[in-house]
């Protein structure tokens, strides 16, 4: 059975209203990354991070998956196969279009860490700078996200799956932030065929055996339905 392994990133929620980082109207235009996503940030102000991440739930409660996501869905649904979905996206927007077991690899939205113990809960709407851990009572909580810095969530399991994939695709991402950006070239040493799904080429793009360009909403749902008239 051909295993699919997809990586996500944020050019695949940009049609849902959330922001992507590096596109000129992006978040990485409005904000330092030094600022907001790094773990010495949330030392020296813990309000404006908390802020950043609060306003970021805000706006991914209100997003609905858009018609990639939900074509992603029925992929995993429909295939013969394993489909192994990566994301780099801290949305929520793939389990809402009907996903399953998606591996987060730069953390949720929706997650609360303890600094102190490492507990996670479901995070509040809105984070106080001093959040309460449930278990120590530290005041020590923060967004479950990885930030620059931290090592990404899950790397083990997303190896051993690009090991096994025969298939490889990478979907709304610019190609500029490691380990992710290594994906392509771990999948195809494995012998996988690899497919690069973007607005426009990214940094990576040459790296892939295939390329289809358009906003993820378009392309998404007809490379799905191409693979599923194959079985
Ligand atoms: P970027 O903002 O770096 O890249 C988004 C990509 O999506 C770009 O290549 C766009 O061309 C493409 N894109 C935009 N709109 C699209 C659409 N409608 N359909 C398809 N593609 C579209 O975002 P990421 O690659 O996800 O990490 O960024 C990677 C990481 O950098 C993030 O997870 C975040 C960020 O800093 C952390 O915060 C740790």
């Amino acid at each position: 059975m051909t295993k699919i392994v997809i990586l996500t990133g944020a050019g695949i929620s940009a049609e849902s209203g959330l922001g992507t980082f590096r596109d000129d109207d992006g978040l990485w235009a409005k904000y330092r990354i030094e600022d907001v996503a790094t773990p010495e940030a949330f030392a020296r102000n813990p309000e404006l991070v908390q802020d950043f991440y609060n306003q970021r739930r805000a706006n991914a409660a209100d997003a609905k998956p858009n018609a990639a996501h939900i074509a992603l869905a029925r992929l995993q649904q429909n295939w013969p196969g394993e489909v192994v979905i990566v994301t780099q996206n801290v949305d929520a927007l793939h389990e809402a279009g009907g996903a399953v077991d998606v591996l987060h690899m730069h953390g949720e939205l929706a997650q609360a860490l303890c600094a102190a113990c490492g507990h996670r809960w479901p995070a509040p709407e809105v984070m106080q700078t001093n959040e309460p851990c449930p278990a120590c009572q530290a005041p020590s909580g923060r967004p479950d996200v990885v930030w620059f810095g931290e090592i990404p969530y899950h790397m083990a399991r997303i190896y051993e799956h690009l090991a096994e994939a025969e298939i490889f695709a990478s979907i709304g991402t610019s190609g500029q932030v490691y380990p992710a950006a290594a994906f392509v070239s771990e999948a195809n040493a494995a012998g996988a065929t690899s497919i690069e799904l973007n607005l426009e080429p990214s940094d990576i793009s040459r790296q892939f055996a295939e390329r289809r360009l358009g906003r993820a909403s378009q392309i998404v749902p007809i490379w799905v339905e191409d693979l599923l008239a194959g079985v």
